[in-house]
């Protein structure tokens, strides 16, 4: 596992832009995995800069994001779609085509979980990988559970991860109870996955993530047997893991 520890959100944000830009200008039809959250907002905003400025081309760029609330539709701007369309999508030129978001609002929720397992392995595996963390360990929306669970799937919220998430919603009631997620297995076959945290209240999280045990009641422990697994942090989320470095 790498560690790279960057002077503050700008230069993460920046770094993994850039790795993002490289991968692609390498190797033009790469298949990217995405998230949303707050963490990833200043890549996204970096990424729209390179490509204005004319120093990447999404134009056979496959993007899968990691995860959508059950329940809300792409119009709904509470949606993590919406969520792409305002901080990545809507500004750049990959093919609407080439961009997989799970459906929440579908009627069969299982088949949607399978339809898009399905396309993940007709076009990928996926080449790179970016992930946020949750403050419970939680990757995608996967959740701490008893077992690593591999392919798409519906996943329970933890209120914890409800709470964390209110911010966008008016009120707790309103956020989505369900998710549907990319699972571990599928996240785990990515060729590279880079991991985003910052600030002082994921400095716990990124501890365990590097030192604790490898167990499903924490899922991103299993990131630590992932052959080509680079964490880009700030300062801060890496406030107690300096010792290591
Ligand atoms: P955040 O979410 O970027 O909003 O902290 C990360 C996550 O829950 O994966």
């Amino acid at each position: 596992m790498n560690i790279l520890v960057m002077k503050d959100y700008t230069e993460m944000s920046r770094q993994a832009a850039l790795f993002i830009a490289a991968s692609v200008t390498l190797k033009p039809d790469t298949v990217i995995g995405l998230p949303t959250g707050k963490t990833p907002v200043g890549m996204y905003n970096e990424l729209v800069m390179l490509y204005k400025n004319g120093f990447v081309d999404f134009g056979r760029v496959t993007a899968f994001n990691l995860d959508e609330y059950v329940g809300l539709g792409r119009e709904d701007p509470h949606s993590f779609y919406s969520y792409m369309q305002r901080h990545l999508f809507g500004y750049i030129n990959i093919p609407p085509k080439n961009i997989h978001i799970p459906n929440g609002k579908a009627k069969d929720l299982k088949a949607e979980c399978l339809r898009y397992e399905e396309i993940i392995r007709q076009k990928g595996p996926i080449d790179l990988m970016i992930l946020g963390i949750g403050h419970n360990g939680h990757i995608g929306f996967n959740e701490p559970s008893s077992e690593f669970i591999p392919e798409t799937h519906i996943e329970n919220l933890t209120e914890r991860t409800r709470k964390a998430n209110a911010r966008y919603f008016g009120s707790l009631q309103d956020i989505p109870r369900k998710a549907i997620t990319m699972g571990l297995g599928t996240i785990m076959l990515s060729k590279k996955i880079i991991l985003l945290a910052y600030g002082r209240d994921k400095a716990d999280v990124i501890l365990r993530t590097i030192k604790g045990n490898i167990t499903p009641r924490f899922p991103a422990s299993i990131l630590r047997v992932h052959r080509d697994c680079t964490f880009i942090l700030d300062q801060e989320a890496a406030g107690k893991i300096r010792d290591m470095l």
